[in-house]
């Protein structure tokens, strides 16, 4: 980490929730409404940790809800800070917040991107899953017989989602499933225990 710069990693407060949602649109999910941020910061305050330079925001880790469990919804440091080790201590503050709640384990859907899902196994997520995301018109009518049990299936708009588990981490099967089901996404899911 470089020294010199005096970063303060702590709870977001409500009064940066605009922020927040600027850099969760700018750097994991540009549909993401403020909306829905002021919701979740509403039910989950403890579990908005930021990191401050000089009281301005530059790097968020924030909760999202799916099936009742809490997992990563968006984690993004400002592009000039990357690399200094605020991304893994902005994930430990989270971590730590999650474990007082009493979760034992958090979960989060990586991005499809060598590096970000390295960033994830460095900071010890174990892929446990991926996340198929098809086009229902482009989805073939055997792909329950790849030779992989489908699970979780749900349709999402145009969209059919689906599971499948996986042992270890490995970058090209990410690709071959893409191929092998025609998707538009495939994405590991990495977990944690805490
Ligand atoms: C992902 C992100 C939060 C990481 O933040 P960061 O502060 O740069 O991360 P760290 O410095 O803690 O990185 C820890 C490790 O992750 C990996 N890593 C992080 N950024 C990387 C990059 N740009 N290229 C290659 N490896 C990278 C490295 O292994 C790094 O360890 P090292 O510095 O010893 O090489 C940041 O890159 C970001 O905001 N990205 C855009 C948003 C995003 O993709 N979010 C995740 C969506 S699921």
């Amino acid at each position: 980490m470089e020294s010199g710069i005096n970063m303060e990693f702590r709870l977001i407060s409500g009064k940066d929730l605009r922020n927040v949602w600027k850099l969760q649109k700018e750097y994991v999910d540009e549909k993401t409404k403020l909306k829905e941020i002021k919701e979740l910061y509403l039910k989950y305050p403890k579990l908005f940790v930021g990191c401050y330079i000089k009281n301005k925001l530059i790097g968020i880790c924030i909760p999202g809800i799916f099936d009742k469990e809490i997992y990563v919804k968006g984690i993004a440091v400002e592009h000039n800070y990357w690399k200094k080790g605020i991304g893994s201590r902005l994930l430990k503050l989270f971590e730590k917040q999650l474990k007082s709640l009493g979760k034992k384990k958090v979960t989060v859907p990586s991005a499809d991107i060598d590096w970000v899902e390295g960033f994830y196994l460095k900071n010890r997520y174990k892929p446990i899953q991926f996340l198929i995301k098809v086009k229902r018109e482009k989805l073939s009518k055997d792909y329950k017989n790849k030779g992989y049990k489908i699970l979780n299936e749900r349709a999402e708009g145009k969209y059919k989602i689906f599971y499948i588990n996986i042992g270890k981490y490995d970058p090209k099967l990410r690709e071959r499933l893409k191929i092998l089901f025609n998707a538009d996404e495939v994405i590991y899911i990495m977990e944690k225990k805490l």
